[in-house]
């Protein structure tokens, strides 16, 4: 089997586990249901042939007056009318035997039912001392009335009801019906898991694949790198606050985090001199934004944000480069990664000056051609910074670096 499809059929197979166990679960809770609602029918059913037969034969006068007299033929032929009025009765017979206390008791006998009468009077006031009447009952046929499919007797393994009889439900008894609901759930509950599965693998892919170009970035380019991901986290802060949500903040955070990668294509020298940038020098700085979009047009999952890193330089007032745009073709998150640019460039450490205060950062900020709607957004919410808690799917956050 290909190993891109070992997962998948793994949680297809668990997932088909889960649902047939799922659906024996509810077998087994709708078999204790059920029991309970047969054991009460098949309690009273018996209750009311036993009372019937008590009150029509056994507390009658009659019957104990042969008792009493020993005249057990005749009253058994009485008691060969009951298995004709009660046809659930298989047979009813007068004994010697001591009576019971109650009018009647059900005791099992295997798959029979043993009820034994007291034989009284009509008034119930005297009661025969030394014999009894006896009817038997087929268990099965009462369970037949009572639940016809669901429930069998089973003497050995089934579960015991009140008089003894031991029951069990049939719980092996799939339909098709169920199978097919099962099946369906199993591919709806599996899809929606391999999907998942499917997303988040993606989301690693793309992460790792991120992390190893921030990796080879680092390598090179040690302060840009540090800078690019302080600029990455205040740009993810600055986004939340504008309002930018789910895909949109990802690929702002992403692009921020790239931004400079193109300095990768410039001379160390020239990135790290402390002094003033000949012309030459700042030509050669001035495609960094060129070849940080070429880098990523050339990977398709940041293809998309080629835009964003190659308009981080540009200013509101066409001063900017590569292509000295305007404020209202410049897009939003280029805005916003050029204005966390230049700040985390002046509150930052750098090799040829000392980081000033943010309150001055503020100020020069508020001088400068950006976008004033998002320099006043930082001002106002740069004090809830420390506490900005980054999403989980942010990499290498490592704690914001700026003091605040
Ligand atoms: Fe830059």
């Amino acid at each position: 089997m290909k190993k891109k499809l070992l997962i998948p059929s793994i949680i297809v197979l668990l997932t088909a586990f889960a649902v047939a166990g799922v659906f024996l679960l509810m077998q087994l809770y709708i078999a204790d249901k059920s029991f309970d609602t047969l054991d009460r029918a098949l309690k009273s059913l018996i209750d009311l042939q036993a009372s019937a037969a008590y009150n029509g034969y056994f507390a009658w006068t009659k019957m104990y007056d042969l008792v009493m007299q020993g005249n057990l033929t005749e009253a058994n032929a009485l008691a060969d009318e009951i298995p004709k009025s009660f046809p659930l009765v298989a047979s009813a017979e007068i004994i010697q035997e001591a009576p019971p206390e109650e009018n009647f008791v059900v005791g099992a006998d295997g798959e029979l039912l043993r009820i034994v009468y007291s034989i009284r009077d009509d008034d119930e006031f005297r009661t025969a001392p030394n014999a009894v009447a006896v009817t038997i009952i087929q268990a099965s046929k009462l369970l037949d009335i009572v639940s016809p499919n669901g429930f069998k007797i089973d003497m050995t393994g089934g579960r015991k009801t009140t008089y003894g009889i031991h029951v069990s439900a049939n719980l092996m008894h799939i339909s098709l019906w169920n199978i097919i609901a099962m099946v369906l759930l199993t591919v709806l509950f599996a899809s929606l898991l391999i999907q998942r599965y499917v997303k988040k693998t993606a989301f690693f892919l793309d992460t790792r694949g991120l992390e190893s170009i921030i990796y080879l970035f680092e390598q090179t380019e040690k302060m840009s790198a540090s800078h690019s991901r302080n600029v990455a986290v205040l740009a993810l802060f600055l986004g939340k606050k504008l309002g930018l949500r789910g895909k949109k903040l990802r690929n702002l955070y992403v692009a921020a985090l790239l931004h400079d990668i193109g300095k990768i294509g410039v001379p160390t020298n020239v990135i790290a001199k402390a002094g003033r940038l000949d012309s030459k020098e700042y030509m050669q700085i001035k495609q960094h934004p060129v070849i940080s979009a070429r880098i990523l047009k050339s990977f398709k999952e940041f293809e998309r944000l080629s835009p964003i890193v190659l308009y981080h330089h540009e200013r509101e007032d066409g001063s900017g480069y590569p292509e000295g745009l305007t404020g209202k073709d410049i897009p939003l998150e280029s805005k916003i990664i050029a204005v966390v640019d230049v700040f985390e460039a002046l509150v930052g450490e750098r090799p040829y000056r000392n980081p000033i205060h943010s309150f001055s950062a503020f100020e020069k900020l508020k001088k400068m051609p950006l976008d004033q709607r998002i320099v006043k957004v930082l001002i106002d919410n740069y004090s809830e910074l420390n506490s900005f808690q980054p999403p989980r799917w942010v990499l290498s956050y490592s704690p914001w670096l700026l003091g605040v």
